[in-house]
């Protein structure tokens, strides 16, 4: 492993590029990732690299997001199966069709939505921003697509933002049950339980805190407490335990894995370094029309968090 650790180092050099991992990684692509963190972290990076290349070691939306920010560089996603199944839940057409049932009335999507979804939204949000971003816009009534939870969540903490919400939802994160936080509880009564707004309302409503990857991550840094459910997926657990190591950190349930974000491994990225592949190109319109979109969230999160 540290020869093709070295190896992947050495081309990263050669050909001028980074690698973005997003938390949701197997974590020995931490080893050669330049920047490791949330979706909206590796987005505000994508935006200010001056690399020639980007490696995004995420899923298929990151990287089109990488590529409609940085449109010179070339964007490449080491495995082409890793898409989101939340932010396919919602195309073009769907899209149209909820916001004609609801004019005038503005639309808000999740990062986790394609380009050509985002070339027709309002706003983008991710789920560490989410909040601020939705308050500084001053509607009473917004659409909020894919995430019905997350939309729901953010309706729930701004008090008077009317929040409609397309049906979209994350298979990983609904896994989880609120039986499993009481069980969780039963075993670990002294841990907090840390849970992210992508999971249904029944379990953020029993957490002590909800929040988004980074937010989780930073709960659980500043916190005195020495054990924690994390209600999320298991590299964000793995990423804890390394980061932390005096700390317990207890994944709610086997198996909260995302599979879409396991596929790419060291030898992927190695490849897609080497063979160039596999590029990801943005239609100029829709590219256009969606950097607005992203644009004016990056402009309301500004500054940029730390990891
Ligand atoms: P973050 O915005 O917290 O990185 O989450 C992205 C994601 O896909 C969660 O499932
Ligand atoms: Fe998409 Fe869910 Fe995987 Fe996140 S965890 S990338 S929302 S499928």
């Amino acid at each position: 492993m540290n020869e093709l650790i070295e190896k992947i180092n050495i081309l990263k050099k050669e050909k001028n590029a980074v690698i973005l991992a997003h938390c949701y990684q197997n974590i020995e692509v931490d080893e050669v990732a330049d920047f490791v963190g949330d979706s909206l972290y590796l987005s505000q990076q994508a935006a200010k690299t001056d690399a020639d290349m980007i490696i995004f070691a995420g899923v298929y939306f990151m990287a089109q997001t990488a590529k409609m920010l940085s449109p010179d560089k070339k964007v490449l996603l080491p495995r082409m199966e890793s898409g989101c199944l939340m932010a396919d839940m919602i195309n073009l057409q769907q899209l149209r069709e909820f916001k004609a049932k609801y004019p005038g009335v503005p639309a808000v999507c999740y990062i986790n939505s394609t380009a050509e979804v985002k070339s027709e939204c309002d706003m983008c949000v991710t789920s560490s921003n989410a909040l601020r971003v939705v308050k500084s816009m001053g509607a009473e009534k917004i659409l909020f697509l894919p995430d019905t939870y997350l939309g729901k969540w953010v309706e729930r903490q701004l008090n008077g933002v009317e929040v409609i919400t397309f049906p979209g939802f994350c298979p990983t994160h609904l896994r989880i049950k609120p039986e499993d936080v009481m069980s969780a509880r039963a075993m670990y009564p002294d841990a907090p339980v840390l849970a992210h707004p992508e999971c249904h309302q029944s379990v953020t409503e029993l957490a002590d805190y909800v929040g988004s990857t980074t937010g989780i991550m930073e709960y659980a840094q500043k916190s005195h407490a020495k054990t924690f459910i994390i209600a999320t997926e298991k590299g964000v657990v793995d990423r804890l335990q390394r980061d932390f190591p005096e700390k317990q950190f207890i994944l709610i349930k086997d198996n909260i894995i995302c599979p879409n974000m396991k596929w790419h491994t060291l030898t992927d990225i190695y490849n897609a370094l080497i063979y160039e592949r596999y590029e990801i190109t943005v239609d100029e319109e829709i590219s256009r029309k969606a950097v607005k979109c992203i644009d004016r969230m990056l402009e309301v999160s500004k500054p940029c968090p730390v990891m």
